[in-house]
């Protein structure tokens, strides 16, 4: 590993936005560590950019199972001895069509808020002292436009509670890292063409990764603490 080789770590990686994203870190010099809750599925997409000569390693990581967070936030500093970027990807959207507020039930919206809101806090509690430690860290919440107060719409109550929550998580620690070189953003990758997003979208996950992948390499003197889509700032 060159000496100044920035490592990232990608929750939810093997797949979907995840996956096009640890692409583009890895392709822009990053060692990318792709997370992934089934371990062989990880292999797998580690393997694939593997054979296009990028520098990817997979690690099984449940983003609702904190003392598995904890384990591999060790392994990454006794590996690696730096964590420079966390990609908070990993989602799910639990609703069923036609559940709205007043007919959901509040498991679903348990369900959403374990994997969407405490997962990224978990690892944002795991992982920037990585980043204190270094004086360097890129924080990029993968949010989305149904969480934005500003636009708000009915319908999906779990998954909109889920990504609203998860902005305020990163507001909350914009300002608590204020004056550190650590940046927290939340970022909305339009609508994709993913597993989650359906074949009827009209982004690819490259196209959606971007911002991302952006995000992770924004300069010491960027914003953070901000909600972004297409490289530009948008309103909670
Ligand atoms: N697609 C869209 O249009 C869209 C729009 C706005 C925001 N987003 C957000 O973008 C992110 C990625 O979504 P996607 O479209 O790529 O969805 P996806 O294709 O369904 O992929 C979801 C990824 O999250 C992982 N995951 C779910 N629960 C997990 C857990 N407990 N621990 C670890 N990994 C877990 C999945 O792992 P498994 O393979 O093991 O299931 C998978 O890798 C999500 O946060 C989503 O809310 C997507």
């Amino acid at each position: 590993m060159a000496a100044e080789q920035r490592v990232a770590l990608v929750t939810g990686g093997n797949r979907g936005l995840g996956f096009a994203t640890a692409q583009q870190l890895a392709q822009a010099g990053m060692k990318v560590l792709i997370g992934s809750r089934e371990a062989e599925n990880g292999e797998a997409a580690a393997q694939s950019l593997q054979q296009q000569g990028l520098d990817v390693l997979a690690y099984q990581l449940s983003v609702t199972d904190r003392g598995g967070i904890k384990v591999l936030a060790q392994l990454i500093e006794t590996k690696f001895g730096r964590l420079d970027v966390l990609i908070n990807n990993a989602g799910i959207y639990p609703d069923s069509d036609g559940d709205t507020l007043l007919t959901t039930n509040l498991g679903s919206i348990r369900e959403a808020l374990e994997t969407n809101t405490y997962g990224p806090i978990s690892l944002c509690q795991t992982c920037v002292p990585l980043m204190q430690a270094n004086g360097y860290g890129r924080i990029v919440n993968v949010s989305s436009g149904m969480g934005q107060l500003n636009d708000m719409g009915g319908g999906s109550p779990a998954y909109r509670l889920s990504k609203t929550a998860l902005n305020s998580v990163t507001r909350i620690l914009a300002a608590e890292l204020e004056g550190t070189n650590i940046k927290v953003n939340s970022v909305c990758p339009g609508w994709v063409q993913t597993d989650m997003g359906g074949s009827e979208a009209p982004r690819t996950p490259a196209e959606g990764a971007d911002t991302i992948a952006w995000l992770a390499q924004i300069p010491d003197d960027a914003p953070s603490g901000l909600f972004w889509r297409d490289r530009t700032p948008i309103p909670w």
